[in-house]
């Protein structure tokens, strides 16, 4: 795979995401929340980067991504963006900064574009956050959507179950994806759905469909990176492939560096002054 850290790389933009969709080219999409891991990610030659509010899961340590706060993500997309040369950079916004009302939702998508860099935002939900979708959009802001398992929700869900295997919340999902697309989305995530349906929503929309946990049939996948490298032990999802086992690769480092400091074998005189 080519690396695309030069100063002549072209970035990545929602144009370039829907030429992609147009021409049946799958886009990647991983998520990224601090700006050593962003700068590999975006040298890899990742199309997306999801500054996703998992930093609650992943970063943090809660136990869902409700607790995370507006400038905690602003906090981890400002990181991102400095390490950024290429992929196009999404910001979840959080639980509860733009439900409530379009105003907020607004002001909350501004202060995340003006101080972290960032190239778009993403929030859950259809019919119910729809002023708030367009007036984020109204100010010039890309907003991405996201159907399906929506992990905002997991309280009314009570479980991380695949989502719309019933036939009304499978029609109310397309029905709020088409609305999404109405608005001016730029792109929309499907998360935990069965695959059939989701190829149904990718196939009656024209912006594209990222998916994670909705099968194949989609324009794009996007996963957690700690999830993908294996550093997450105890989240193994059906539709989680793990790339990596950087658990098993890190704890041998540090039982090393453990190991090594103990034994005075480190320092060694060559790496002493
Ligand atoms: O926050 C996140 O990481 C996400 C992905 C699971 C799509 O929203």
């Amino acid at each position: 795979m080519s690396n695309h850290s030069s100063a002549s790389v072209k970035r990545i933009t929602t144009h370039t995401l829907q030429e992609m969709k147009q021409r049946g080219e799958k886009i990647s999409m991983l998520t990224a929340y601090d700006y050593s891991m962003a700068k590999i990610v975006d040298a890899a030659g990742m199309d997306i980067i999801l500054v996703g509010d998992s930093a609650s899961n992943v970063m943090a340590g809660h136990e869902t991504t409700l607790p995370i706060t507006l400038d905690q993500m602003i906090y981890h997309a400002s990181a991102v963006v400095r390490a950024v040369k290429r992929s196009f950079v999404v910001v979840d916004i959080p639980f509860g900064n733009y439900q409530g009302n379009s105003s907020e939702a607004l002001r909350s998508a501004i202060r995340i574009m003006k101080e972290s860099g960032a190239h778009a935002v993403k929030v859950e939900g259809g019919a119910e956050i729809k002023e708030s979708v367009a007036r984020i959009l109204s100010a010039g802001v890309p907003v991405m959507g996201h159907l399906g398992l929506t992990p905002q929700s997991i309280y009314k869900f009570g479980t991380y179950a695949v989502r719309a295997k019933e036939e009304a919340e499978a029609e109310k999902l397309v029905e709020d994806a088409k609305l999404l697309e109405a608005c001016g989305c730029f792109a929309l995530v499907l998360e935990k759905i069965p695959a059939a349906l989701a190829k149904r929503v990718a196939d009656a929309l024209s912006i594209p469909v990222i998916g994670i946990g909705a099968g194949g049939d989609v324009d794009g996948q996007v996963l957690v990176m700690h999830d993908m490298l294996g550093i997450t032990q105890e989240f193994r999802p059906r539709f989680l492939r793990a790339y990596a086992d950087l658990n098993q690769i890190m704890t041998q480092a540090f039982q090393q560096y453990i190991s090594d400091v103990k034994s005075k074998d480190f320092p060694n005189s060559s790496e002493s002054y």
